[in-house]
């Protein structure tokens, strides 16, 4: 009963937190790569993305804390690193640098918004629509390798 209910919370919040990433990606990058005005775009993106960020960290330890959960009531730990636990491995190392960019986020902009922001904004959107891409693969790799080794019983 705990578990299918503890998968369920898990890809709850995986979804919401998945669904943003792709939306933002998808939906509100190209928006701002078509705005002419560079501070507009600052602005909007500084909108956005900082209303997603603290539903991200919310979702992140959701996610974290039911996988682990379900780690330890399945007795998965020990597959770990392994080729049988190929499934919630993925899944921790996509999870854990989700939590590293999380963490330095503001590390992150820094560097991407300095100096050259002000000159060529559009080069540093099409860099972090670029990053969003590659996050976003990431992650849907993840739930299709996840949910294809939860059924199959593994690769
Ligand atoms: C600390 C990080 C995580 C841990 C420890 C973890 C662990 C688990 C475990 C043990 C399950 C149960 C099914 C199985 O054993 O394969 C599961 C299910 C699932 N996880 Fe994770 N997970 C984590 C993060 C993530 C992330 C980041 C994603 C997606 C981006 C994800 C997507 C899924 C999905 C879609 C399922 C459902 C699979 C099914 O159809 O049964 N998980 N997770």
């Amino acid at each position: 009963m705990l578990i299918p209910v503890l998968i369920a919370i898990h890809v709850i919040a995986v979804v919401i937190w998945i669904g943003g990433v792709s939306f933002v990606t998808v939906v509100v990058f190209p928006m701002i790569l078509r705005m002419e005005d560079s501070m507009e775009k600052v602005l909007f993106f500084q909108g956005t993305e900082h209303r997603f960020a603290r539903i991200a960290k919310a979702c992140v330890v959701v996610v974290g804390l039911t996988g682990g959960g379900l780690l330890q009531l399945t007795g998965e730990w020990k597959n770990l690193f392994t080729k049988a636990g190929i499934g919630p491995t993925v899944m921790l190392l996509v999870w854990c640098f989700y939590v590293l960019v999380l963490l330095f986020e503001k590390n992150l902009f820094k560097v991407m918004f300095k100096g050259e922001a002000q000159h060529d904004t559009r080069r540093v959107f099409v860099r972090l629509t670029g990053f969003h891409w590659v996050v976003m693969g990431l992650s849907l790799m993840a739930v299709g390798i996840g949910v294809y080794t939860g059924h199959a019983g593994g690769f």
